[in-house]
């Protein structure tokens, strides 16, 4: 029963201005890859045709999607939950099978998907530091503007019951748990990072990240970017834009990633990542406590807003 997903693919929301919501987009460092009617899609470097859809209404989360390895995959998961595969709208094409967690968030799974060619990002200069000086003859100088996004690499939902959660999308995607969040005895559990099982080839720490906060809700989507400067390129610009600050720079303990959320114009969470581990299927699963959550290996702790 059920298929393994390959990775997230992108997230669904709404907004009352798309030309906002754009602009935003793009100073967060996303490129407009459709603007049709009433719905805005914006891409990144890598080849995924888009990564967030806008749809012009009321303010909110509408969906997150996930990659399934092939169109015979999306049929056999449409079957079994008995449901419809349709024709997945926006550039790309493909198929979509549309289902609903217990949370009530609409969760997409998609297959059939046209890649649209990558946009090449200049290499970083070498790095020169304390164990090598491979950069020698050479100016080290960055652009200013914003970062470059490359693909979405995760996405956290505040979910009513973290094991009802966790039970319907391990038994539908095949996610293994990379770390479970407990919190003292192992009946309590916050929630748990979750990542795609495709073997031998490395996956990241965390695709999906189940929050057991007892209310559902959108907590946030991240974006990786090409490497460290480049996030805080970004950082520096969106700061410059006057845009809202959420929390870092940092680097997590859970996932390792180097961190920076912004907020989007009606207060959705958006994250910047960079160096994020990646593991393969048979690493296995840990346990870990909320201070390896909410903490950092440098930069500031989480103020009290993040994930609301
Ligand atoms: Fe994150």
């Amino acid at each position: 029963m059920g298929i393994k997903i390959q990775d997230v693919a992108y997230v669904r929301f709404s907004a009352p201005d798309l030309d906002a919501m754009e602009t935003f987009l793009g100073e967060f460092g996303m490129i407009r890859a459709e603007r049709a009617g009433d719905a805005l899609y914006m891409r990144g470097t890598d080849d995924d045709a888009f990564l967030h859809v806008t749809h012009r209404g009321e303010p909110g989360f509408v969906a997150a999607a996930f990659e399934a390895a092939s169109t015979e995959d999306l049929d056999r998961l449409a079957r079994e939950e008995k449901a419809e595969v349709a024709h997945l709208d926006g550039p790309g094409g493909g198929s979509v099978v549309r289902l609903i967690d217990p949370n009530g968030f609409r969760i997409e799974v998609v297959a059939g998907r046209a890649c649209v060619p990558r946009i090449e990002v200049p290499a970083p200069a070498a790095s020169n530091d304390s164990h090598a000086t491979p950069r020698l003859n050479a100016l080290k100088r960055l652009a200013h503007g914003p970062s470059h996004v490359k693909r979405l690499g995760h996405c956290v939902l505040n979910v009513r019951d973290f094991r009802e959660s966790e039970a319907w999308y391990k038994s539908r995607f095949g996610l293994i748990t990379s770390d479970e969040i407990n919190l003292g005895s192992l009946d309590k559990v916050l929630g748990a990072f979750l990542r795609c099982d495709r073997g031998a080839t490395p996956s990241d720490h965390h695709t999906l990240f189940l929050l057991g906060s007892g209310k559902p809700g959108f907590n946030h989507a991240a974006y990786e970017v090409a490497d460290f400067d480049d996030l805080m390129c970004g950082h520096d610009w969106l700061k410059e834009k006057g845009r809202r600050h959420e929390w870092g720079v940092g680097r997590h303990v859970l996932g390792s990633q180097i961190f920076d959320y912004w907020r989007d114009p009606w207060g959705h969470t958006l994250e910047h990542w960079t160096d994020g581990d990646l593991l393969d299927a048979a690493w296995g699963s840990r346990v870990a406590t909320i201070q390896e959550v909410i903490g950092t290996q440098w930069g500031p702790q989480a103020p009290a807003t993040m994930g609301s």
